[in-house]
């Protein structure tokens, strides 16, 4: 794998997005391609994603953290859109370091929302709120909305608490403990008296002892914390380039996904603006990441899910286990209907596909390129998941691919099955593949 020459132009800064339900690999995808650029800026979601790079043999899982953490001399920005958990963000700055990792670029915007733990309870019990449904005695039926399947790491409430703002935390109030101690009690209260009208038996929030840990972890932090904008925008006037790592995944995104299965942020590439106070005019190419395959953790449709031993053997080739919660991920053929949407969405330049080796060996590659609802054949994605519920997928069959796919290090190496299913990606989707991920290693990388 040998880096392309630096591109020296004004708008070389990148943003690498997924176009699917998540867990394409896009730590990977920024791992590889970091060394080209100066800083590396989260700038949605919060401790649900789930990011998994190995250097070295060494496999790194990281949730808050910039993927870019990794790469010497890269910054590794959080950015005001993004919600943080003080305490995790610190057990993974701690985790990294006893590992040699240098974490000493790692900047946290004074702007970004606090994940609290009162977020993580109400997750919780909203989750379970709707797995038992309204009940009978009030005209519903029990069960019937069924859970989102979120991470239970607090991200919806922390949102909600953004936007309705009275009782929201900022990472710059960590450092102002008066303000800080009256927001966590009233938000404590206030959920404790929720919990117990709604009928759920939880401890009660401590608010006290939430407070106290806020202050200590805002104490350690302090050094990292700054006002990222300005810092962004004076690094993109001395000519640096920034690269902007979405998390989660476009069908993943409060607007443009399979809504209400869907996470608290823009996660595209529209989410960078309000995510970091740079504009989309700043961004000079879009990589969207996408698997060989489908892949999805938590409720809502999937068109192309499978329910047979190839997923088995997708799921265990592919490890395809949730890195932030450990839940076997759904496993279905590649949905190129949606990925085509994603690119749409996000204006995608390139393509960088990823888990090529896990299908080898398979006899028959199935991609979807159309859908059936009604009667009707579209080539429309249905981001309403009542709608995209009712589809059938209509494939197309190519011939599998055998061979060594691993060691391959340009595309015309690998097997010539595998180059045309390349190949009809790019056709379809209408983008043209730049990177071909072959194996979890920075190594088993084709920059094409
Ligand atoms: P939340 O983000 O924890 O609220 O979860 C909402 C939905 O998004 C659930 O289906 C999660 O499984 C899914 N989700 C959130 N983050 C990721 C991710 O990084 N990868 C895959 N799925 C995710």
């Amino acid at each position: 794998m040998t880096q392309p020459s630096p591109d020296n132009s004004p708008f070389r800064s990148q943003a690498v997005v997924g176009l699917q339900w998540g867990d394409e690999g896009k730590g990977k995808a920024v791992d590889v391609i970091a060394p080209r650029h100066d800083a590396v800026v989260r700038y949605n979601g919060g401790a649900n994603a789930g990011h998994s790079v190995v250097v070295g043999g060494e496999r790194f899982a990281l949730h808050l953290m910039p993927s870019g953490i990794l790469t010497p001399g890269v910054k590794a920005v959080i950015g005001n859109g993004v919600v943080v958990d003080p305490i995790q963000i610190l057990a993974e700055r701690d985790g990294l370091e006893a590992k040699g990792v240098d974490c000493s670029g790692l900047v946290v915007s004074d702007r970004a929302h606090v994940v609290m733990p009162q977020h993580k309870a109400e997750d919780g019990i909203r989750e379970a709120l709707l797995a038992r449904g309204v009940g009978e005695q009030s005209g519903g039926e029990p069960g019937r909305l069924g859970e989102i399947g979120t991470t239970r790491r607090g991200i919806g409430p922390a949102y909600a608490e953004k936007v309705n703002r009275g009782l929201a935390v900022r990472v710059g109030d960590l450092l102002r403990p008066g303000t800080l101690v009256e927001r966590v009690a009233l938000g404590c209260e206030l959920r404790n008296a929720m919990f117990r009208d709604v009928g759920v038996d939880v401890e009660p929030l401590d608010a006290h002892a939430i407070a106290a840990a806020l202050i200590e972890a805002g104490d350690r932090l302090k050094p990292c914390i700054t006002d990222t904008v300005y810092l962004l925008h004076e690094m993109l006037a001395a000519g640096k380039s920034l690269l902007f790592e979405g998390a989660n995944a476009t069908l993943l995104d409060v607007d443009h996904g399979t809504y209400p299965y869907v996470t608290s942020s823009s996660c595209s590439v529209l989410g960078i603006g309000p995510g970091t106070g740079v504009p989309a005019s700043r961004v000079g190419s879009v990589l969207g990441v996408m698997k060989a395959y489908t892949t999805r953790v938590g409720a809502g449709p999937m068109p192309t899910e499978l329910d047979s031993p190839v997923a088995e053997h997708i799921r265990e080739v592919g490890r395809e286990y949730g890195t932030t919660t450990g839940r076997p991920r759904r496993v279905g053929w590649l949905d190129l209907v949606a990925a085509k949407y994603s690119a749409m969405v996000n204006g995608a330049t390139g393509l960088c596909l990823t888990m090529v080796d896990v299908l080898a060996g398979l006899d028959e590659i199935l991609v979807c390129t159309a859908y059936e609802m009604d009667g009707e054949r579209t080539e429309r994605f249905l981001p309403d998941a009542e709608s995209l519920e009712r589809v059938r997928p209509v494939f197309e069959s190519m011939p599998g691919y055998g061979g060594d796919v691993g060691s391959a290090e340009r595309r015309t190496d690998l097997p010539a099955n595998a180059q045309a299913f390349i190949e009809r990606i790019e056709s379809f989707v209408g983008v043209p593949v730049e990177i071909i991920s072959v194996g979890p290693e920075r190594e088993k990388t084709i920059l094409s």
